[in-house]
């Protein structure tokens, strides 16, 4: 069948009340593809409503306390410190929760993706057409073919920032440098968004998605940039950076990952807004233990 440019799905989604759904659905129901139909699109346009007030509504979304002082660059070298080192135990553990995700996958296709997560977590950049202009490299491409490069890490662009701020290689990353909280929050990272039932890691990948999306790492970057204006300094933000972009492309694939998931498999939408609360809530006991942190780490001098 052709496809169909936009001006004619828009029509169709007006026709049909469908009015929402991504262009791809859209042309799948166009198409009359399996698995795709009008009926279908509008219970998926019901479920997102509840989605939208019974999940992207969570405080960790909406107002986020720590970023939102973070941003305000008033960090003392202490809270500044403390911030790097419980990022940096985050940044460890999540390779434990990417590759139990690798390892559950059901599919040959969501094993690679996972992977491909995974290996440039440790250093294999992807390769796009355009050579990236920067040590950090492409946010997007393919891993198939591209070189590994210790300085690619991403946990290695964490420790180039621990390093302009005086501190050791043994004082950052380890689960013993981790408060309460950032261990609560990497275990349930590893339980959920690693484990095996399917259902809840796609609940919990797009819980994880959108709380990426909601801006915190441009705050961050804010954060860090006033923080090195107030004090001379020169910390190298490409771990925040790359993150920030790779997050802006995300977005845009997310919605339509759901759309895909809604219509192709047998989706509980009760779980699913259960479970992806329920990392949302780990979400929050990260970045709350963070802020009672820098409270602690006020007057120290
Ligand atoms: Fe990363």
């Amino acid at each position: 069948m052709q496809p169909q440019n936009d001006n004619t799905l828009t029509g169709f989604a007006q026709q049909h009340h469908i009015e929402g759904l991504t262009q791809q659905s859209l042309q799948a129901i166009n198409n009359g593809e399996s698995d795709y139909s009008i009926e279908k699109a509008r219970q998926f346009l019901h479920f997102q409503q509840r989605i939208n007030k019974e999940l992207l509504q969570h405080r960790i979304i909406t107002s986020n306390a720590y970023t939102a002082w973070f941003e305000r660059g008033n960090q003392n070298l202490q809270q500044i410190k403390a911030f790097i080192v419980q990022f940096s135990v985050f940044s460890n553990q999540f390779l434990i929760a990417q590759l139990n995700k690798m390892i559950h996958a059901d599919t040959l296709e969501s094993m690679r993706a996972s992977k491909e997560i995974l290996a440039n977590e440790m250093g294999v950049r992807f390769k796009t057409v355009k050579p990236a202009s920067d040590v950090q490299g492409s946010t997007e491409g393919t891993i198939e073919g591209s070189t590994f490069n210790f300085k690619a890490g991403h946990f290695e662009w964490l420790y180039n920032i621990a390093k302009h701020l005086g501190m050791r290689f043994d004082e950052i990353g380890q689960p013993r440098h981790g408060t309460r909280s950032t261990l609560f929050f990497c275990d349930e990272l590893i339980r959920l968004y690693g484990g095996d039932n399917y259902q809840v890691s796609q609940a919990v990948s797009y819980a994880v998605e959108n709380w990426a999306a909601a801006g915190f790492w441009g705050q961050l970057i804010n954060g860090f940039k006033s923080f090195n204006k107030r004090n001379g300094q020169e910390l190298p933000l490409g771990f925040f950076v790359w993150h920030d972009q790779l997050e802006s492309q995300h977005a845009a694939h997310t919605q339509e990952e759901l759309e895909e998931l809604y219509f192709t498999q047998h989706l509980n939408e009760d779980e699913f807004i259960h479970y992806g609360n329920e990392m949302l809530d780990a979400v929050a006991v990260f970045w709350d233990g963070l802020n009672e942190q820098r409270y602690e780490l006020e007057t120290v001098h």
